[in-house]
């Protein structure tokens, strides 16, 4: 039986991301439109949107009046095409200019932003006559959808189940009960209750998150380990307590990377494309990198670093594995960006100076999807040492290019790396290098290992690289799994 869906998220791409959550809404839609399903997003028509990458883009809705605070926002919703997927985008017409700006996130007034964008996905939902089977909504700029739905739209919109997906419990979006007001819901003593939306870190706060987890029939985070660690650990950043209310309803499903985008046999952004058997050809690809970066081109390791420059992502070890790289003689790549954290951006633009004449080692301040295509298929080893990590893309992605990823052992990276030397696993299934530790140990540890390997026993390493290869971490199995938990909903 087809099911028809209806994502609201603030990401997809590639017509708007910042990190993994563009990837995994983009990512899960395909799959689930693959296997003969219905599925359209809702999205922002942020002014920094990847116009280019958007096809036959057309206003479709010219006069949706949205209610808002005492009156109502006027807003125009645009359908096109991100590759291939159906998006609408919702752009209001009011002073405040939600979403004419130039980034996505990092504003004062976000809360309110998305609060309004939640909100006008239902009236649109409502007004267009709109009837998904399942809204699937993102992480906390989504949250009040369920809440909203379900307090005020629950008589269009009767029929409709919920699934909520947490990205990242790091960003609950927490304000306070102007949202109340804006949204219209009111009653502060009512809503900002301790089981409903009131935070449990701050007096008289309002989490979306919290409200999302609530009012949702379904709520998932993005891989099993990360489930458990919201539950039992500290992983859910103080929402542990309201998962364990809602238990029954709570499951971590690991994410896909999608193979069309992700996949060196056809990918038009490497210049030499190879598959597990051609393998050997990836050494043409470390040499392109080499020649975009003006690294040297000795014998030695290639060791990188693609992720967004941010505090959850373990900045200290990620400098640290540079130097300890250099030292014993392989060279470092590092791409990522560092937008909302001066001082963290700082840090890299002053040691890109230092190592400005270093010819084996390149940072590239700022994301580039098309480089990091080539980062991934010229490198041989990424590293990840995350403080936390839900799931983590990367070492995902890193697999598939015969890259053999070097992780801390944190979240969906427990689910999908296993240490060569170390793991339980049967040996054509080890697939890198794990540390668990926090300090610069750790790294060495894991990252020593690995490049002694390179060095050493090339053919060793080529047999590690050819098991990355050969693991699947495609959408196919999480598809089916989400498919699984709508048809739970719908016949509960
Ligand atoms: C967030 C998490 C990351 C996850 C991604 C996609 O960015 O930090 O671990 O892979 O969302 O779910």
């Amino acid at each position: 039986m087809s099911v028809y869906i209806v994502m609201v998220a603030a990401e997809c791409a590639p017509a708007a991301k910042s990190g993994g959550l563009g990837d995994v809404v983009a990512g899960l839609s395909r799959e689930l439109e693959i296997r003969g399903n219905a599925v359209e997003v809702i999205l922002p028509k942020y002014s920094g949107l990847h116009y280019s990458e958007i096809w036959g883009l057309a206003p479709s809705h010219e006069d949706l009046w949205v209610p808002w605070y005492a009156g109502a926002v006027r807003c125009t919703v645009w359908f096109g095409y991100a590759n291939g997927r159906k998006c609408f985008f919702i752009e209001p017409h009011s002073a405040a200019n939600l979403f004419g700006r130039e980034r996505l996130y990092g504003y004062a007034d976000d809360a309110e932003r998305f609060a309004f964008f939640s909100k006008a996905a239902l009236e649109f939902m409502g007004q267009a006559g709109k009837r998904p089977d399942i809204v699937h909504c993102h992480d906390w700029q989504a949250g009040l959808v369920p809440v909203l739905l379900r307090e005020q739209y629950g008589a269009v919109l009767a029929e409709q189940k919920i699934c909520y997906t947490i990205h990242n419990f790091r960003h609950q979006g927490t304000s306070d009960e102007h949202v109340l007001w804006a949204t219209q819901l009111g009653r502060p003593d009512h809503f900002l209750d301790a089981d409903r939306l009131g935070d449990d870190f701050r007096y008289r706060g309002l989490n979306p998150m919290k409200g999302g987890i609530v009012y949702a029939d379904f709520v998932t985070t993005v891989s099993p380990s990360h489930a458990d660690e919201a539950l039992y650990g500290d992983g859910g950043s103080g929402l542990g307590r309201i998962l364990k209310e809602h238990q029954a309803k709570f499951r971590g499903v690991l994410n896909g990377v999608d193979y069309e985008v992700w996949n060196p046999e056809s990918d038009p952004l490497v210049p030499a494309r190879y598959s597990a058997g051609t393998a050997e050809r990836k050494q043409a690809d470390k040499e392109a990198l080499r020649d975009r970066f003006w690294l040297r081109k000795t014998r030695s390791p290639l060791v990188a670093y693609i992720g967004r420059l941010d505090e959850q992502k373990g900045m200290h070890l990620v400098h640290h594995a540079l130097f300890y790289t250099l030292d014993l003689g392989g060279q470092f790549v590092l791409m990522g960006d560092a937008h909302h954290h001066d001082r963290i951006n700082g840090h890299f633009w002053h040691l890109k100076d230092y190592l400005n004449d270093n010819p084996d080692c390149h940072l590239e301040l700022g994301y580039r999807e098309e480089l990091a295509h080539l980062i991934y298929a010229g490198a041989d080893l990424l590293i990840v040492p995350s403080m936390f990590e839900p799931c983590g893309l990367a070492p995902l992605i890193a697999m598939r290019y015969g890259t053999v990823p070097v992780v801390r052992a944190t979240g969906g990276m427990i689910d999908t790396v296993f240490d060569r030397d170390y793991s339980g696993r049967p040996p054509a299934e080890r697939n890198g290098y794990v540390f668990h530790h926090t300090d610069n140990r750790a790294v060495e540890s894991a990252l020593g290992r690995a490049l002694r390997l390179w060095s050493a026993r090339p053919p060793e390493f080529r047999e590690l690289a050819a098991n990355c290869m050969r693991a699947d971490y495609s959408w196919a199995r999480p598809g089916a799994e989400y498919l699984d938990i709508y048809r739970g909903i719908r016949h509960a």
